[in-house]
Formats: structure tokens, C-alpha cells, sequence
């Protein structure tokens, strides 16, 4: 048998291949070039397995896409508190290259408008010999999987004309948001935008981020959860501008769009999406590109306010083995598992029966997870068991385990097991 995925792909990006509506950018003489015929889709698991249809392994500017993951690069350089003294996070309802600041805090409102983004962009690490945009085109490749390039073309016919830009930078430096050279960061700035990717590219990075930050393929995590949460939030409320509550209701993805065409959503715990079809709205928004997710989101039920309601089977099997009582658990440890767990561990009798709390089939456990788990530990202990908990995968963090590690095994269950049932 065949996954039907790619033929679904297919199916979608045929159903909007007549919608001849929107126009090419053309502020950017060179994206005014491009063959408005073009179109892609690609969608990548959280395992990092892809699927693409039409044009997918065309390439073209990241543009404003690059903002989220300049973004995260910039808080994983300096910290979230930092960059919210530079940028902060309300939608500002206004057009991507609106000359504006948040009137209260004199900052940009968000770092998915230009105002924003070129702050963001100043924040970026920076080495005499590495720029900034360097450095985020390396990062993007690592999430990529492959070396991407610049597109010196778009790059200078953008700096020919970026007289907009220009007075956002200077106007910044004006009120003393930049603290460096306008032309300098304006310059990197419209560099970043330049970097030449495939729908497949950018499914693939959005998946990492889909998958909190770990990369399903190298098993690397390449970003902190909270930074994840941060960016996905602020691609949520901001990252469609003008159109972004439109966005939030009829798609409910967060997502980011970019002038050359591109839109990437990032769907935590699910997929990441990237679509290409260079012809805008108004908005500045692939006019085919919304169209595609709107008809991926009603279709495979992807809106984030869906809320998936949890597995609700934590407990696995509970058995007893000799003297030991052993629970198997599975799936994610959040909250609302958790909660199930504890309720189903205050039914066992106070006693002095080893209780052995297996996480080999877990998938993930949240930070609460982890806290209620070892709550639990310790209630039981005070009721007069002894208590193991079996994590032969390690998926338990050093910060979750800390203070408790005497209770934490990491041999397989039957080995823990044997210890127990062995005869003197
Ligand atoms: O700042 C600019 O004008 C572009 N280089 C990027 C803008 C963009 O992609 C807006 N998104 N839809």
C-alpha cells in the first residue's frame, strides 16, 4: 500500500491552481520577475518525514518567513527578557512595513512587522568576520538539513530600493532602538530576507519547531521549548499582519508569510507546512498560499483551537510481579495525565509492596508532568512503599530529576524486577 498523504497534497494544490487572483510584488524590482505560475506544498511530520507536491524543490526568497527564526535566534542569544526590552509582542493591526512604534513603550510592537524585524535583526549574533544574516543562514541550514544560499540578485535589486526600510532603521535609531548604524543593520536585514529556500526547506525547519525544538532527525534539541512557545505565539497573534484575525479564526495555524510568496505554519506537536505561490493579496499574503491552508486546515482538522482532547490512557497496565506492583505508563505526561495517574495511584493500599513506575513507553513529560509524578513518589513513600521509577530511556531531563534521583532507575524493568523477585 501507498500513503495516500502525497496524493491529498496533489489533490489540494490542483483544486487552487485556477485562482489567477493577487498581484507579484513589485516594490522589489527582482520579485516583480518571478513566474507567477509557480506552486508548491510540502508537510513535514514531526518526525521529520516530508511530503511535497507541485514545484517543491524550487527555490525562492525567505523574506519575511526569516523573522520568526531571527526571532528565536535573538532570544537564544541574548535572552527573552532582553529582546522584550527591544521588541515587544501586541499585534499591531497594521501593514508588514508600517512606519510605527508602540506609543507607551516607544518600541516596535512586534517582531513580525519591519519595524520589529529590523530591531530583531540588530539582536542576531554578530562576529567581525560572521554577520548577522551569516549567522542566521547557518542556523536555518542546521534546521534545513542542507547548506542554503543567498540570493544575491534579490538581495541588491532590495538594497537598490529599500527607501522604506531605510526610514524605519533611521527613525529607530532616531528614538534610540538601534544603537548602531541604521545602514548597516537595514543592510543585513534585507541580506536575512534573501535566503533562498524550498517549500520542502522550510516544512522541514517549521517541523522542528512543530516538535518543540528538537530536531526528530538528529535527535539534537536546537531550541529551548520556551523559546518555541515564545515564537509560535508571536507567529499567532502577528504573523499575518493586518489579516492576522482573519487567519486565526479561519485557519488557527501560526504562521508566517513572506513577499516572494512563501507561507510556513507551524502546528505544534503535529506538522509544519510550507506552501509557494508567488501572487499576493493585499496583505502582502500568497493569495493561493491562503487559500491552501485554509482548505489543509478544515480538512485534516489542524486548527490549533480544535484542542485535541488528551490520550487519557496513561496508565498502560498495572500488574504485580511477586511482591512488586509495577505500572506501566504511556504516551505524554502533562497536567491532565498526570492528574489521572495520581488519582489512579491514591487507590493503592497503604503498605509496604515496591511500586515500580515504568516511563520506558513514554513519549515526552512535560515539566508539571514530572513534578506530580514525583509528588506522587513521595506521598506513596509516606504511606510505606518503596517506590522506583524506571526510566531506561532517560526521557526524564537533569532539571526534572534533580532532587530525586535516588528514587530514578535507568536499567530495563525486568532487570529492576529481578532485583526484587531474586531469592535470598
Ligand atoms: O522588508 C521587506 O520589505 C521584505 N524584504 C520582506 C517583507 C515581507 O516579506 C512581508 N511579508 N509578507
Amino acid at each position: 500500500m501507498k500513503t495516500p498523504v502525497p496524493d491529498y497534497l496533489q489533490h489540494v494544490l490542483s483544486a487552487c491552481d485556477a485562482n489567477q487572483k493577487g498581484q507579484l510584488a513589485n516594490y522589489i524590482p527582482e520579485l516583480a520577475q518571478a513566474n507567477p505560475n509557480r506552486l508548491a506544498l510540502a508537510l513535514a511530520t514531526i518526525d521529520g518525514t516530508i511530503y511535497a507536491a507541485g514545484d517543491a524543490d524550487v527555490e525562492f526568497t525567505i523574506q519575511s518567513m526569516s523573522k520568526p527564526f531571527a526571532y528565536a535566534l535573538a532570544i537564544q542569544t541574548h535572552g527573552l527578557q532582553a529582546v522584550l526590552e527591544k521588541v515587544g509582542v501586541e499585534p499591531s493591526g497594521e501593514a508588514f512595513n508600517q512606519i510605527s512604534l508602540d506609543a507607551e513603550h516607544a518600541i516596535p510592537k512586534n517582531p513580525m512587522i519591519n519595524s520589529g524585524a529590523i530591531t530583531t535583526h540588530s539582536l542576531l549574533p554578530y562576529k567581525k568576520t560572521v554577520s548577522r544574516a551569516e549567522h542566521l543562514r547557518r542556523f536555518l541550514s542546521e534546521l534545513a538539513g542542507r547548506e542554503l544560499k543567498f540570493d544575491e540578485q534579490v538581495y541588491a535589486s532590495e538594497v537598490a530600493t529599500a527607501f522604506r526600510n531605510r526610514s524605519i532603521g533611521y527613525m529607530l535609531r532616531t528614538v534610540g532602538v538601534l544603537d548602531q548604524d541604521p545602514e548597516d543593520i537595514v543592510d543585513g536585514y534585507i541580506r536575512q530576507c534573501a535566503i533562498l529556500v524550498t517549500v520542502k526547506d522550510l516544512a522541514r525547519i517549521a517541523s522542528v519547531f512543530a516538535n518543540g525544538g528538537v530536531d526528530a532527525r538528529t535527535g539534537k534539541r536546537v531550541l529551548e521549548r520556551s523559546i518555541v512557545r515564545q515564537v509560535l505565539s508571536v507567529m499567532m497573534s502577528c504573523g499575518m499582519y493586518d489579516a492576522a484575525g482573519d487567519w486565526l479564526t479561519s485557519v488557527g495555524i501560526p504562521a508566517k508569510s513572506g513577499v516572494a510568496g512563501g507561507i510556513l505554519g507551524i502546528l505544534p506537536a503535529q506538522v509544519g507546512i510550507a506552501v509557494f505561490s508567488p501572487k499576493l493579496d493585499t496583505h502582502g499574503n500568497s493569495v493561493r498560499g491562503v487559500e491552501i491552508f485554509e482548505r489543509l486546515s478544515q480538512d485534516m482538522g489542524l486548527h490549533l483551537m480544535e484542542g485535541t482532547p488528551s490520550a487519557q490512557t496513561i496508565v498502560q497496565s498495572r500488574y504485580v510481579v511477586g511482591e512488586c506492583i509495577v505500572y506501566e505508563l504511556r504516551g505524554v505526561l502533562q497536567f491532565t495525565e498526570s492528574e489521572m495517574l495520581l488519582r489512579i495511584l491514591q487507590d493503592e493500599a497503604k503498605g509496604k509492596a515496591p511500586i515500580l513506575l515504568d516511563l520506558t513507553h513514554l513519549t515526552l513529560i512535560h515539566d508539571v508532568g514530572a513534578r506530580m509524578l514525583f509528588e506522587g513518589v513521595k506521598r506513596l513513600k509516606e504511606d510505606g512503599h518503596v517506590l522506583k521509577v524506571v526510566d531506561t530511556e532517560r526521557i526524564l531531563s537533569d532539571v526534572q530529576i534533580k532532587g530525586h534521583k535516588r528514587c530514578v532507575v535507568d536499567q530495563p524493568l525486568a532487570q529492576v524486577l529481578a532485583s526484587y523477585t531474586a531469592s535470598p
